[in-house]
């Protein structure tokens, strides 16, 4: 990008830092807020706002702003709901400058309550021809109009927030899949190619390394290969956490020594496995299939989360049907973020059953992992 602002490092590090917190971060309001407040401060706009439609394209399905005090977005009421200028940049989604914003054929005026605002900025959020919304700034500061070079920065950053959008929602599709075969099949293409490659990438950097002339460059190369290494885990523990329950037919006690067995590919070792009570004359078969998608879940949970040495599965069976899950890990982190449905669909599967469940600190560091129901009705 020749613009002038790109060869300002602050202005750079500012749009760096945007962008990177974006991909790191599923959850959206913050990272909307972070977007917005980077947009203002590289463009001097005086407000920011940025938009995300829903999936029906049509309505906002997130609306975030500053600059704005409390009281003044109190006293507007409604968020804008896409009409005029907002609007025309959902139709026609291409960068548009206005010196005046009134001056518009779309402009439909402010509502009671709303302070002016002359100069104006909006890019589209769109990645792959999908537009996802838009991001503005108004009332450029020490300017009557923003410049080429804003504009540049700010489509960075929509394309960057795009991209987020993109990836969240492919996310989430993922984690909604319930057709075993599609989930099958990704899990698949996974290990099949995307493992397949990192690794066969990781081999071929690690071959170069003693030919690197100096030390500097070895370590950062060591680096790489030890950051594909983690990578490769994180992917083995989604495939995990895809694939589907080994074949229903063999015992429950079979199943939870096959699931965990399975697990150690993710985690790195085996849990180990501890039963009590009559399990496989007792667990009901609707109470196995649950019981197992919460193991798995909760395996699944500490390969991704917990850092974790060891891991222990207690299953016992007496008046009830009882599983604990303790790891040794770093532990829930305090004010730590949800980002899936994962604890949310064990503590349903639980109460749907009559059960509970519950997630606590472990004495001693890591955490431990009740699921109780009823021994249920056997078929
Ligand atoms: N064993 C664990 N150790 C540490 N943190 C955990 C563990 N299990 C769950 N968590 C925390 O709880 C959050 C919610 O888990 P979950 O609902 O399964 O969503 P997800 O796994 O998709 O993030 C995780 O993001 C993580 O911060
Ligand atoms: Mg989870």
């Amino acid at each position: 990008m020749p613009y002038h602002a790109l060869r300002d490092p602050d202005k750079l590090q500012a749009l760096l830092d945007a962008v990177l917190s974006v991909e790191a971060d599923l959850e959206m309001a913050p990272m909307l807020r972070r977007v917005v407040e980077a947009a203002r401060t590289l463009t001097g706009a005086r407000y920011g706002a940025l938009g995300v439609l829903d999936l029906s394209g049509k309505s906002l399905a997130e609306f975030v702003h500053v600059g704005m005090a409390d009281d003044v977005v109190a006293k507007i009421g409604r968020p804008p709901e896409g009409a005029g200028i907002l609007g025309s940049l959902i139709l026609d989604p291409e960068p548009l400058r206005l010196a005046e914003i009134s001056a518009h054929p779309h402009s439909v005026g402010f509502p009671p309550g709303h302070p002016p605002m002359h100069s104006f900025l909006g890019v589209p959020l769109r990645v792959r021809g999908e537009v996802f919304g838009n991001l503005y700034l108004t009332e450029k500061q020490g300017a009557a109009e923003f410049s080429a070079a804003d504009e540049a920065l700010a489509v960075a950053l929509a394309s960057a927030v795009a991209g987020a959008l993109d990836n969240a929602r492919l996310y989430a599709r993922v984690t909604e899949l319930t057709l075993s075969e599609d989930r099958e099949r990704i899990a698949r293409d996974l290990h099949d190619t995307v493992i397949q490659r990192l690794f066969a990438t990781g081999l071929s950097l690690q071959s170069v390394v003693p030919l690197a002339p100096d030390r500097e460059l070895r370590s950062r190369l060591e680096e790489a290969v030890a950051d594909l290494d983690d990578t490769i885990r994180q992917v083995r523990t989604t495939i995990f956490a895809l694939e589907p329950p080994p074949a229903a037919r063999s015992g429950v006690r079979a199943r939870v020594l096959a699931l965990s067995a399975e697990a150690a590919r993710a985690l790195g070792f085996e849990p180990a496995v501890r039963f009590a009570g009559p399990i496989d004359n007792a667990v009901a078969d609707s109470v196995a299939s649950e019981l197992l998608a919460s193991l798995r879940e909760a395996l699944a949970n500490v390969a991704r989360h917990a850092d974790a040495r060891a891991v222990d599965v207690e299953l016992s069976v007496g008046d009830d049907v009882h599983l604990t899950v303790t790891d040794d890990g770093v532990g829930m982190r305090p004010g730590g973020h949800h980002t899936g449905s994962g604890l949310l669909n064990m503590a349903t599967r639980a109460e749907l059953l009559g059960g509970s469940f519950s997630l606590g600190a472990r004495p001693g560091g890591g955490t431990e992992l009740t699921w109780r129901v009823p021994l249920g009705k056997r078929a």
